[in-house]
This record gives C-alpha cells, sequence and structure tokens, in this order.
C-alpha cells in the first residue's frame, strides 16, 4: 500500500509515453520519423497532458533490429538527425516542464560497432573478452542448447577464429560479456554521456538478460510449450537470464545515475511479479520501476486482472513504486488485442491505477495493429518465423495525425504502410471530437494528474467478479474516487458492501453517465467503465 511519502518524484507523480522514433513524424519525407519531427509534434503531447517522453533507440545503428543493434553509443544516427538536434530535443522538452528518457541498450551491441569488430578480428585481440565467446563441443556442435528470442540458435560460427559467439536475439546483435570490467566501466560511462546530456534517465533494454550462467549450463525444456510460440519458448531461459549476479549490474547502473539529481531508469523484465520485484533491490538500490507486463500478458478477464493487481500490491517491496504498461512496440496494440469498446475500460484502468502509467504512442486514439503483407514485413522476428504471426510490424505503423497524405506523417513513402482508415481514425479529426478516444484520454489524464487521490493514493480494491472490477483510490482526507470498470460484453451489475457508498460519476465511457449520482448499487452496460468521485 501507500507509503503517503511526501517528497515524491516526477517519475511517480507522471505519466510516460513511449515514442517509435521512425514512426511519429518524419521531417525531411524520407518515410521514417526523426528528431525534429518530434519537435514539432512536441506540443500535442504537452496537451495530452503527459510527463515524460521515452524515445526508443535513436543512436547510429544498422537497423538489423530497427536500432536495438547499436554501432555507436554516444550519437544519433543520421536518419534521426544530429547531436545538435538531439541537444535541441532536451532543450524543447525541458522547456515545456517535460522530462526524457532514452533508451539504453546493454546487453548486446551491433555486430557493426567497432567493440565488436575488434573483439571477432583475432583470439588475442584486448576486445576478445568483451563479448561471450566459446569452442565448440568435442563432438562438433554448438557450445550448449540456448535459443534466441528471434529464432534458431544463440551460437554463431566465427569463421575467422574458429569460435562461437552469443546473442540473446540476432547474430547482428552479439551480446557483451558484462563479467568484464572494461565492458561495465564502458557501458557506465555511456550513460553518464547522455546524463550530462540533461536526459532525465532510462529505459534500459533487456536488464534481466545481462548476465548469464558461468558454466553455460543446458536450459530445461518448457513443458507448455505450444507450437504457435515462438522457438524460443522450447526452453525455459533458466541459465541465460535473471541469474544472481545481475542485480550487482543494476545497482551500478543506480550509483551512476544517484550522483546526477532526480534522474531514473526503468527496466524491461519479462519475469513473473515475484522475480520483477527483486529488480526494485535491497531497499530500493536498483531500478526505479522494473515494468510491469501483466496488463499485456494477462488474458483480458475481470478476474485473472484483479486478481494480478492485488498479487502485485502486495509483492512490492516497502517503499517500491508501482507502474503498468498497456503497450510497447514489441506487442499487439491494445485496441486489437482487447476490441474497440474494451480499450477504453483499457484506458480507464491504466490512468486509475496505483502506479505509472506508459502509453505507448497512437494508443491514445485507438490505433490498432495494421496488417503488414508478406513481402512488405521488415521486422526480424516476424521474417525469422514467418509462419507464426509475430511480426511487430503491425503495431509500429505510422503515428495517424490528420486526414492528409500519409496521415500526415510524411510526404514521402512512409517505411511501413498505414491503416486503411486513417481519413477517418487520426489525431486532428478526434481532437474536434468531445466524444473521441482522444478527448477521453486527455481528460482521465487531467483528472489523474489533478487530483492526488489517482496520482498517488492507496489502492483499495472493493470487487471483482467475473465480468467486473472495482477499487477506490484514497489519499489522506482528499476526494475518494470508486472506479468501476465492466470488462465483458454484457451488462453487470456492481453492488458495494458498504451500503452508504455514494457520490458523483466524474467521467464515463459513456458519457452521458457524466453528473448523475450513484449509490451503492450499479448497474453498468457491457464495455462501460465509470469514474465516480465519492462523497465525504
Ligand atoms: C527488447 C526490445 O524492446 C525489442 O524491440 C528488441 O528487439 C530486443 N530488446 C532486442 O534488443
Amino acid at each position: 500500500m501507500n507509503q503517503h511519502q511526501t517528497n515524491r518524484h516526477w517519475w511517480q507523480e507522471g505519466i510516460i509515453y513511449q515514442i517509435y522514433p521512425r514512426s511519429f513524424q518524419d521531417s525531411n519525407n524520407d518515410g521514417i520519423g526523426d528528431i525534429q519531427g518530434i519537435l514539432q509534434r512536441l506540443d500535442y503531447l504537452n496537451d495530452l497532458g503527459i510527463s515524460a517522453i521515452w524515445l526508443s533507440p535513436i543512436y547510429p545503428s544498422p537497423m538489423a533490429d530497427f536500432g536495438y543493434d547499436i554501432a555507436d553509443y554516444q550519437n544519433i544516427d543520421p536518419l534521426f538527425g544530429t547531436l545538435n538536434d538531439f541537444d535541441t530535443l532536451v532543450a524543447a522538452v525541458h522547456s515545456r516542464g517535460l522530462k526524457l528518457i532514452l533508451d539504453f541498450v546493454p546487453n548486446h551491441t551491433s555486430d557493426q560497432h567497432p567493440w565488436f569488430l575488434e573483439s571477432r578480428s583475432s583470439r588475442d585481440n584486448p576486445k576478445r573478452d568483451w563479448y561471450l565467446w566459446q569452442d565448440k563441443r568435442s563432438d562438433e556442435s554448438v557450445p550448449n542448447n540456448w535459443l534466441s528470442a528471434f529464432g534458431g540458435s544463440a551460437w554463431e560460427w566465427d569463421e575467422l577464429t574458429q569460435q562461437y559467439y552469443y546473442h540473446a536475439f540476432l547474430k547482428e546483435q552479439p551480446d557483451l560479456n558484462w563479467r568484464n570490467p572494461d565492458v561495465q566501466k564502458a557501458m557506465l560511462n555511456v550513460m553518464r554521456f547522455w546524463l550530462d546530456k540533461g536526459v532525465d534517465g532510462f529505459r534500459v533494454d533487456v536488464m534481466w538478460h545481462l548476465i548469464k550462467d558461468i558454466q553455460l549450463r543446458d536450459n530445461p525444456v518448457n513443458p507448455d510449450y505450444q507450437p504457435h510460440m515462438a522457438t524460443y519458448d522450447q526452453l525455459l531461459p533458466l541459465y541465460s537470464t535473471d541469474q544472481p549476479e545481475v542485480h550487482d549490474l543494476v545497482r551500478q547502473m543506480r550509483q551512476v545515475l544517484d550522483s546526477y539529481p532526480d534522474r531514473m531508469m526503468v527496466g524491461e523484465i519479462y519475469l513473473p511479479i515475484q522475480q520483477l520485484v527483486t529488480y526494485y533491490g535491497i531497499d530500493g538500490n536498483e531500478a526505479h520501476l522494473p515494468f510491469n507486463f501483466q496488463l499485456l500478458l494477462l488474458p483480458w478477464e475481470a478476474r485473472p486482472i484483479a486478481t494480478a493487481i492485488d498479487q502485485y500490491e502486495t509483492a512490492l517491496p516497502a517503499g517500491g513504486w508501482p507502474n503498468w504498461v498497456l503497450g510497447n512496440h514489441d506487442q499487439p496494440r491494445i485496441t486489437s488485442r482487447v476490441g474497440k469498446e474494451q480499450a477504453w475500460v483499457a484506458a480507464m484502468l491504466l490512468l486509475t491505477l496505483r502506479g505509472t502509467p506508459t502509453l505507448y504512442y497512437g494508443d491514445e486514439i485507438g490505433m490498432r495493429d495494421v496488417p503488414i503483407p508478406f513481402d512488405e514485413v521488415q521486422d526480424p522476428q516476424g521474417l525469422n518465423m514467418p509462419d507464426k504471426n509475430l511480426s511487430r510490424d503491425p503495431e509500429r505503423t505510422p503515428m495517424q495525425w490528420n486526414e492528409n497524405l500519409n496521415a500526415g506523417f510524411t510526404e514521402g513513402k512512409p517505411w511501413l504502410r498505414l491503416a486503411r482508415d486513417v481519413v477517418r481514425e487520426n489525431v486532428r479529426h478526434q481532437q474536434e471530437d468531445t466524444y473521441s478516444m482522444l478527448s477521453f484520454y486527455k481528460r482521465l489524464i487531467k483528472l489523474r494528474q489533478q487530483e492526488p487521490s489517482l496520482m498517488v493514493g492507496d489502492y483499495i480494491p472493493v470487487h471483482a467478479d467475473t465480468q467486473l472490477i472495482a477499487y477506490i483510490r484514497q489519499f489522506d482526507t482528499d476526494s475518494r474516487f470508486l472506479i468501476v470498470l465492466n470488462l465483458s460484453h454484457r451488462p453487470g451489475f456492481f453492488k458495494a458492501k458498504d451500503s452508504s457508498l455514494k457520490g458523483v460519476v466524474e467521467i464515463a465511457t459513456t458519457p452521458e453517465w457524466e453528473g448523475n449520482p450513484v449509490g451503492s448499487t450499479i448497474g453498468l452496460r457491457g464495455d462501460e467503465g465509470i469514474l465516480v468521485r465519492l462523497d465525504d
């Protein structure tokens, strides 16, 4: 439950908005979004009411994994602009009272990074040990059974030096050897470089991958594997991820951040709750926020979600601040996953739970996954496992700004095609409509940011059944709010145990509700959610 801290941080009070820079706004008509484009859209973000922008990688990269394969940690890829553009962006973001979070990708570099080029040049190169090199086994086979997240073995044979190197992702993304102190030093200096430029924090890519079992033991078979899953899921990554020593590294990163005022890091970690919360560290000395992906991964059903919220709240260490995510560049969009109607309920859930919400660009206008024809697929995950429908392109399509050519994203040829209905489904259209999803998001954000109970108050579960979730948010003597959400398509009835509960609906998915008094028994239509300001 809430600690009622008095000096809260911006990353606790605020809302994070993820921009996938390739797809946000193109300023030079090469079909790919860029920093100047983001600058043009800052007013939109300000108006939306978010507090911090997280940019997916903008560093020089051969783009084998669209920027998650970095060839130079201390520069900007010309596709996105220059270091000068970046400085301008930092200043512009800050002048609007917003924060800027960069993606930090410490687990692997590009195979074109000078460190790897050196490392692979000979066995006795000083950088050889910066990566994970291994001999073949005596029977000529790969060092162990570990799999790449993007398909196939995680080991790639190097002809020149006659050894294998390890890559948890593409072979173009060799894993760094974080047991090597020089690697640690170099990467912590990368953090300092950007912190010195004024960035407010980092989203740390695959934080739980950084250290691997020193004995390289085989991973066990996953008994729950189903053929539709990624081939990676055939094994349980017991020895290739989440090793105890990773926490020492996260602590080191934290120390770097703590040597600057009020910076933060949010770790990308896909682990069950009990393991996830260990990344807060002891007395909170690791990640400020280990990303909580439960809303992305659970079936969209009231009971499992209510249970997961309770489990998460209970598992949080003392002082550990919660967070919630509905979408990112690796997962199907929320509107596609739960449907258009439930996407409204999902928005209300995300923005009324206790803990920092992260929004994915375009979700605020209900953007959907765009079907990308086979011959236009770009994502390596889609290309490598073509029969599994795992491409992440559909959730990475250009932002739908207006009814102009390519929805105002570019006048060139967009790197990914846009949705067919962009003329109707776009920001401009929704800005003019009080009843649009964008207007709904804005009102929820505004209320959350203005009411301490919603922003930082306690989460008090009230009710859950197969259809509904209900909870109260409450901070000190401020107004209390009751949220009742119907996650089903059928009418549902809420009956509070406390029969004196009453208040006035302040925001609802069906606006006709708003301003109406409600008592302790409430009937909701299918797909409906209401936020009630409770009487004192
Ligand atoms: C996690 C990122 O979110 C994903 O997009 C990327 O492909 C992998 N890490 C590898 O860097």
